[in-house]
């Protein structure tokens, strides 16, 4: 999409060297993004709320090289720490943003990294950091080249570099929800990058908690890129694709009334549908755990016995998301204390909520 604006420095005008900082959140989606084809595109559109507690901090450094190797030059730090897996899937990506981004050969870039959230918490954040770095990214551009002064084109183009990095990171860019994949319910929509979905929220949502319960901190055993994959030969596959886009319509209705049992309904058919796509696949696997079933069971009872709206969604992963408004958050903290945070890998949950979106530091 933006491979003919070949950015490239004249080295008599070499820019001085610099920085920029950007913090930038995970998100969590309510329609899923599962099952993909070309060049990291989605075969639904898919739906989720910014979160604000969960993010990744990272700041990118450059300075003009002076030989002309068209090799990326890069230096990465986790937590202040060499971290060669990481540095090594930086780089690949950075080589795939070449023909957007030609400019990038010509600059020594150091990246450093850091997550709000421990790193072995069993949390993807292939969203946050991915997000943060694109924005680094495009603050950049903009600085050398004066490209991106709209923060719509900004943002247009944060999201798509975003989403070279990892899918569902193109959605981390916008405050309060976003949606990516073209869908005749939102104009704009693209399979490209991802669109602000704010105006579509009630109120309700501004202010809606999502506290996720850390069942297992342990990396997955199948990773979301081959659990993609794996779409192409599952027999159910078309058949989701058209749910998913009717359960987008109906959310957006959901989300823009207010109305939290319709909204409650479709999250957690998301979420089942989502593991039931892992159980069909060939081969088939299970990224839920018992403790994740109990944990749903107790959240459906709890529900029906108080009335409280409280419900679950759940990522590729055993840990799941409770997604409650504001106004119940005092119970809803004490039945997590009480009652299931004994599911929890060393009782531990993180404390989110629906947030504004990524800033510059
Ligand atoms: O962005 P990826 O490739 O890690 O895939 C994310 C897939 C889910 O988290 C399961 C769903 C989604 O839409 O975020």
């Amino acid at each position: 999409m933006y491979e003919n604006s070949k950015l490239i420095l004249e080295s008599e005008n070499a820019p001085d060297p610099g920085g920029f900082t950007w913090r930038s959140p995970s998100n969590i989606a309510l329609v899923k993004y599962w099952g993909k084809y070309g060049d990291q595109l989605p075969q639904n559109p898919s739906l989720s709320f910014t979160l604000a507690a969960s993010f990744t901090d990272t700041r990118l450094e450059f300075e003009f090289k002076e030989d002309t190797s068209t090799e990326i030059d890069l230096t990465f730090l986790f937590h202040q720490e060499p971290n060669e897996a990481f540095e090594n899937k930086i780089k690949k990506y950075l080589e795939r943003l070449l023909p957007v981004f030609p400019f990038l050969s010509q600059l020594s870039l150091t990246v450093q990294s850091g997550n709000s959230f421990p790193h072995s918490a069993g949390i993807a954040s292939s969203a946050s950091s991915m997000s943060a770095l694109a924005l680094c990214l495009c603050s950049l551009e903009d600085h050398l080249f004066g490209t991106l002064s709209d923060p719509a084109e900004f943002d247009k183009k944060a999201s798509f570099l975003a989403r070279l990095g990892s899918g569902s990171a193109c959605r981390s860019i916008f405050p309060y929800a976003s949606v990516w994949g073209t869908t005749g319910n939102v104009p704009g929509s693209s399979n490209e990058f991802g669109v602000g979905a704010e105006d579509y929220l009630h109120e309700t949502f501004k202010d809606f908690h999502d506290d996720i319960l850390i069942v297992s901190k342990s990396e997955k055993s199948v990773s979301s890129r081959a659990g993609h994959a794996l779409m192409e030969g599952n027999p159910y596959a078309s058949a989701r694709y058209e749910q998913a886009r009717k359960h987008l319509s109906h959310l957006i209705e959901a989300l823009r009334s207010g109305d939290l049992p319709a909204f409650g309904k479709i999250v957690e058919d998301e979420a089942l549908v989502l593991h039931a796509l892992m159980m069909s696949s060939n081969p088939s696997y299970l990224l839920m755990l018992p403790d994740s079933l109990e944990i749903i069971q107790k959240v459906r009872e709890y529900r029906a016995e108080t009335g409280h709206q409280v419900y679950f969604t759940l990522d590729a992963g055993p840990n799941v998301h409770l997604l409650y408004p504001g106004a119940i958050v005092q119970e809803v903290r004490a039945f997590i204390e009480s009652d299931l945070k004994e599911h929890c890998e060393d009782q531990y949950y993180i404390q989110d909520w629906v947030g504004e979106g990524p800033e510059e530091l």
